[in-house]
């Protein structure tokens, strides 16, 4: 006899996806092994629906070959409150007819808080991958997103020593606490093999800045705080055309930034702006750059785990072990602190930086090894 033990995973925007992969594919691998434990290991996935242009959703679930969702909340975009408020009452509905013994929930977007408040006052267990993260700003979406997830999630999987330590002193217990290594970094290291082989065929941008040898940036920016004001825009976009006149820059473009560059009036010269692109041209584009302008979380890792160089134009990261002993330089948002790292980095002086422990392709089977403990 066989109990069975079903687990819902929750995907709702681009960064949570290629972090969702290798835990759908460690519970497709687990299945055997836990039906020799007397468990019938059974999952859904369920995507909120939080972004679902193609290129900002379906290419990641294609590329990384993440199973087709069970359920597909369709919430879209709204303002916070609306956004998190559908997520909520579609997924409480679908928790009441599913049932499940457990939610997981990845990352720091508003669909996690969403599916964890909702699934914890329903009386449903919740794990929290990539808990314990904080920047201490709470004027950031995606830290009040953390702190609340963090707080009423049962188990807790910690992707640096930084999140151990946080968690700790916001009084969770230590058997609820998990270091396991980074699931986002798996799903790097199980691609990076995959761009290097001649069936790859990136897209024409980035094909045209890997011919560049190597001397080119590559920029992202989307955060609300840098670029929905003119006043802090512009400066951060001076300093970006300054790095432009010494290397070319490819800049794929969250459709909010577009929107703002365009209303703004900032002039794009030697900055080669693309929509989004998919998981493998990214990290095609990132491997082979110089240097990494961004104001992502995600990124800060990536290039730490790939040793690329990265300024982040931000205040503050959550992610502190990228500038302790990473590649990571967090310059804020003044232009000249900006300008000087990036002028350290080009001139061959950059981090050269060490991967931090665990980051080494198997955090999702660590996290399925706990999971199995609880079933
Ligand atoms: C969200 C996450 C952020 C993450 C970012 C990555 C929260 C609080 N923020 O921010 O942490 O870094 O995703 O992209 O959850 N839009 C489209 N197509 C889409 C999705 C969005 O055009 O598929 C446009 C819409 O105009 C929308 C805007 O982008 O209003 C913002 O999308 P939203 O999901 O609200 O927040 P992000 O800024 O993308």
């Amino acid at each position: 006899m066989t109990r069975p033990y079903t687990i819902c995973l929750v995907a709702g925007a681009r960064p949570n996806f290629m972090k969702v992969a290798p835990i759908a594919h460690a519970l497709q691998a687990r299945n055997k092994a836990a039906g020799l434990a007397g468990i019938d290991l059974r999952f859904s996935i369920v995507h909120t629906g939080q972004h679902y242009d193609v290129n900002m959703s379906e290419v990641f679930f294609r590329e990384l070959g993440i199973p087709t969702p069970d359920r597909h909340l369709e919430v879209g975009s709204g303002s916070h409150a609306e956004q998190t408020a559908k997520v909520m009452i579609a997924f409480e509905k679908v928790l009441l007819e599913d049932r499940p013994d457990l939610v997981v929930v990845v990352g720091d977007v508003n669909s996690t808080v969403a599916c964890s408040l909702t699934a914890k006052k329903l009386g449903v267990r919740v794990a929290h991958v990539e808990a314990g993260l904080r920047s201490f700003d709470m004027g950031m979406p995606e830290e009040i997103n953390r702190k609340l997830t963090d707080a009423i999630s049962d188990l807790l999987f910690v992707t640096e020593e930084s999140g151990m330590r946080n968690l700790r002193a916001e009084g969770v217990a230590a058997e609820r606490i998990f270091l396991v290594g980074n699931v986002m970094i798996d799903t790097l290291l199980r691609n990076v093999t995959r761009i290097e082989k001649p069936e790859f065929a990136p897209s024409d941008p980035v094909r045209a800045i890997r011919g560049t040898g190597g001397r080119y940036a590559v920029l992202t920016l989307h955060r609300p705080s840098n670029v929905d004001l003119r006043e802090a825009l512009a400066p951060i976009w001076g300093a970006i055309a300054e790095v432009a006149r010494q290397v070319p820059i490819l800049f794929p473009v969250h459709p909010r930034t577009r929107g703002k560059i365009a209303a703004f009036g900032l002039d794009g010269t030697g900055i080669s702006m693309v929509d989004p692109i998919g998981y493998l041209d990214m990290l095609y584009a990132v491997k082979g750059a110089a240097l990494v302008i961004t104001d992502s979380g995600g990124l800060q890792e990536e290039t730490t785990a790939l040793g690329v160089p990265c300024v982040t134009i931000r205040e503050n990261t959550e992610r502190p072990v990228t500038v302790d002993i990473g590649t990571n330089y967090l310059t804020g948002t003044r232009p000249e602190a900006i300008l000087s790292a990036a002028r350290e980095i080009l001139s061959g002086k950059g981090k050269k930086g060490v991967v931090p422990p665990l980051w080494d392709g198997h955090a999702a089977e660590r996290i399925l090894d706990v999971l199995m403990r609880f079933a």
